[in-house]
């Protein structure tokens, strides 16, 4: 059975008499505990995709399973982390997670008990120091940090993350993408994690699935990524693994971008 399942998916946009068909027939399943990282050209429809998965846009035929349940509308089992960090600036780093908490647990956690959780989930992402700072007085990095920690508060089944790491500078993302691999080693969550990325996606991922370039996009390809965890990125760098399937998914942009030049 499979946890997460998007079955034949299409997206249709409608403006005016203009339509754009973005998707076209996606099938993809992902197990429980998997990390599965989406890439493909910008404009692609890999956001879409994602929102399609949280219930933020509806596909125009086909569907998403959670559990064998349709999803139809957003819901605390699929919590989302964006690029850009979506904390409410009034608020301080604990607020902006306990308001999480709260809305989830507000009848099956105590007061106390919901303190300690947000505590915990900031803990996870080293940002209990700062829970009483707003987001103006962090840095992005950390503003990211914070946005994952109030997503996992939510104890989501499935953890979806649109370019999180794309608006850092290469070190910071490089810390929270260690970070976030030692989570996922640690809970075992199921996440499902939008990139363009090359490195990232062959680091952090069992699976990568390469899409087609829109309109019309589809899944090109899908790649396992057959590498022992826990990963080092220091180590993996000469590892044939990884150099193989870095080479794969680069081939598949690569060739994808010349077809549309070409066109
Ligand atoms: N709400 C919308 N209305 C019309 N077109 C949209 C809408 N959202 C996205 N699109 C179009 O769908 C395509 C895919 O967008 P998106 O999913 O954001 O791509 P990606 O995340 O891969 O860069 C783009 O051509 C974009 O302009
Ligand atoms: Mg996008």
């Amino acid at each position: 059975m499979a946890y997460l399942k998007l079955d034949h998916v299409d997206k249709t946009f409608t403006r005016g008499a203009a339509t754009t068909e973005v998707l076209k027939d996606i099938n993809l399943t992902i197990e429980k505990g998997e990390y599965v990282s989406i890439i493909g050209h910008s404009g692609c429809g890999k956001s879409t995709m994602l929102n399609i998965v949280a219930g933020l846009t509806t596909a125009t035929t086909g569907g998403v399973l959670l559990e064998e349940r349709e999803v139809n509308s957003p819901g605390p089992d699929r919590a989302v982390v964006f690029q850009n960090h979506s904390l409410l600036p009034w608020l301080t780093v604990y607020e902006n997670v306990r308001l999480g908490v709260d809305k989830v647990f507000s009848r099956s956690k105590t007061r106390a008990e919901r303190d300690a959780w947000t505590l915990h989930n900031l803990n996870l992402v080293q940002m209990a120091h700062a829970k009483d700072k707003r987001p103006s007085e962090i840095s992005g990095g950390m503003k990211q940090r914070v946005g994952i920690a109030r997503a996992l508060a939510m104890e989501p089944k499935v953890l979806l993350l649109d370019e999180p790491f794309g608006a850092l500078d290469a070190l910071t993302r490089a810390h929270l993408q260690d970070s976030v691999m030692a989570l996922h080693q640690k809970l075992g969550n199921t996440i499902l994690m939008i990139t363009h990325d090359v490195d990232e996606a062959v680091l952090l991922s069992d699976r990568i699935v390469m899409m087609t370039n829109g309109p019309s996009a589809h899944i090109g390809e899908v790649l396992e990524v057959a590498l022992p965890r826990p990963r080092k990125r220091l180590e993996l760098a000469t590892n044939p693994t990884y150099v193989k399937c870095r080479q794969r998914v680069l081939e598949f942009l690569y060739e994808r971008h010349r077809f549309v030049e070409a066109a």
